[in-house]
């Protein structure tokens, strides 16, 4: 039996390609250049990501940054591990459980969202480091270059940016250093004028020249936690130095012939995942109408957002039921709970207890011609985060600590509740939705993942039932999409998503439906065919800035 195995595994080796070329899709092409440039002077697809996320922080601050945190996605070809390098943004260590609360006892949104109070001590650089220590094959001397160049040559502004900036107007006049870079003549910039950054320049070198060090220690360290200090923030120089990156094992689950690799806590994405493909996997979607199948996805996204809100949390501080969540007889009672055209309301679930869309945050994907994958999603929070800049450093403060349930049962800025599971405690990472995917059957692979706040989940799920669907990756990409959060008890769906009749249908099953005025997500994607080695990549066609390259 043993030789019957091995054999099979052989032969199928010997069946599978390798990737004819490499694909890179992220969402500006300055970062999908940078890191094509990368796998062209050596590098592998995990120094490649190193070029794109810091490019990323560079040319895309109201997505992601060094002063964010992000979770990597890895799979290496040579032995076939799939890790998840987890450089979230940890609770500075004099946070505590009401540090938001004003003193009726209700959050003090400004203080949860703005200014220095409101970020997490950042994880992305410590990430960087350790990818190309442990995956690489370049120093950090390299592969940062092409952002340090950005950084100080400047890159043009576009119209997202600009958008982020204008709404974030009044926060940024707080803070001259922000002011400087954001808005360099007291105005807010146009299409193509110049974002120079040489602060930021200079950190990216420190680091460069010393590895995480010449961020968490010394100079640098010293001027963010001077800057934090003197504007109510808390940042401490230990809760710098002491900062670690955690390998974490992905989530895993299987779905008709396909096996997926997909985030770990602190991410609620590959569980909430996992719980939603199990529940789903009993009936064929492709078979059915489109109103009985938004309603099953719907009435699946409902309980798996409610499990959010209870159990998960930092899996270093909270026992997560990990194996209960994904085991296919978890999936099954929820299943038969789940009537075939009646929408249940959420307060019929036991669980505790405005959603506005993000649009922030950001995601790429990678294949190098090893077969080596990256599915990297990268944060600083909402769009342009704390709005704080720490003089003399270029670094933009995240507003992660938002995505802490700041009280039981109170909303986030994303409209998502929490319990004691995410409570603000020292040291602790904030539950987060980002959820870079891997999915493998014996011939193809798709890498997957996307920003957007709590939607980044059901829109991980509804592109991965497109490629399910057996269409290709720029329909993966595009897909309309609808979303379902537990609370606000509301099917919400992107302008223009669904025909009159299909919501008529849906209203019918009583679900509540909310159509947005626009769209959401950025979606970039890359998909190999094992058969044939032929790569694809694409972005969302919502953003104008999206790169998807093959080369
Ligand atoms: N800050 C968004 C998330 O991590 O889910």
């Amino acid at each position: 039996m043993k030789k019957i195995i091995l054999t099979l595994l052989f032969s199928c080796q010997v069946m599978a390609e390798l990737p004819k070329q490499a694909a890179i899709a992220s969402a500006h092409p300055l970062a999908t250049d940078a890191g094509h440039r990368i796998l062209a002077q050596g590098g592998n697809a995990f120094d490649a990501a190193v070029a794109v996320s810091s490019t990323l922080a560079v040319v895309e601050q109201q997505s992601s940054g060094i002063g964010g945190g992000a979770f990597w996605l890895l799979h290496r070809a040579k032995d076939g591990k799939n890790v998840m390098i987890d450089g979230r943004e940890e609770a500075p260590s004099k946070a505590h459980a009401d540090m938001y609360l004003d003193k009726n006892g209700d959050v003090d949104r400004d203080k949860a969202l703005y200014g220095p109070l409101a970020a997490g001590i950042p994880g992305e650089i410590a990430g960087l480091e350790h990818l190309a220590v442990n995956y690489g094959n370049l120093p950090l001397s390299i592969s940062l270059q092409p952002a340090i160049e950005a950084a100080e040559n400047g890159f043009k502004a576009y119209p997202r940016l600009i958008k982020h900036i204008k709404n974030k107007e009044k926060v940024l006049q707080r803070y001259p250093a922000s002011m400087a870079i954001y808005m360099p003549n007291g105005k807010v910039p146009e299409v193509g004028d110049l974002i120079v950054q040489k602060d930021l320049a200079t950190t990216l070198k420190a680091v460069a020249e010393q590895g995480k060090k010449g961020f968490y220690e010394g100079k640098i360290a010293e001027l963010m936690v001077s800057a934090s200090q003197q504007h109510g923030g808390i940042w401490t120089l230990d809760d710098l130095k002491s900062y670690e990156v955690k390998e974490r094992q992905p989530i895993t689950t299987n779905y008709r012939g396909y096996h997926l690799v997909t985030a770990a806590p602190p991410s609620s994405g590959g569980i909430a995942i996992a719980t939603i493909l199990n529940v789903l996997s009993a009936w064929d979607l492709t078979e059915m109408d489109q109103a009985k199948r938004i309603h099953l996805v719907t009435e699946a996204m409902r309980r798996a957002y409610r499990d959010r809100s209870i159990y998960l949390g930092d899996p270093d501080f909270v026992d997560i039921p990990t194996q209960l969540l994904t085991h296919p007889y978890y999936a099954e009672g929820i299943r038969a709970a789940i009537h075939p055209d009646k929408a249940l309301p959420s307060s019929y679930l036991p669980g505790i207890g405005e959603n506005p869309k993000g649009q922030d945050t950001t995601h790429f994907s990678i294949i190098d011609t090893d077969g080596n994958m990256v599915s990297a999603t990268l944060t600083v929070n909402t769009g342009l985060a704390s709005g704080f800049i720490a003089a003399g450093t270029g670094v933009l403060f995240n507003n992660e600590m938002d995505d802490f349930s700041a009280k039981p049962g109170e909303p986030n800025a994303f409209g998502l509740i929490g319990d004691e599971a995410n409570k603000i405690e020292p040291k602790k990472r904030p539950l987060s939705s980002m959820s870079p995917t891997f999915v493998f059957s014996d011939d193809q692979v798709a890498v997957l993942g996307t920003p957007g706040g709590s939607r980044i989940i059901t829109m991980v799920l509804l592109g991965l039932l497109d490629f399910f669907d057996g269409h290709p990756v720029d329909s993966w990409v595009s897909k309309p999409r609808y979303h379902h959060q537990y609370l606000p008890d509301r099917l919400y769906i992107e302008k223009d998503a669904l025909s009159a009749e299909t919501i008529k249908q849906l209203e019918a099953k009583g679900h509540e439906i909310q159509a947005s005025s626009g769209t959401w997500g950025n979606m970039h994607a890359v998909y190999w065919n094992k058969q044939t080695g032929e790569v694809a990549a694409a972005s969302d066609p919502r953003t104008t800035t999206g790169s998807a390259v093959v080369k």
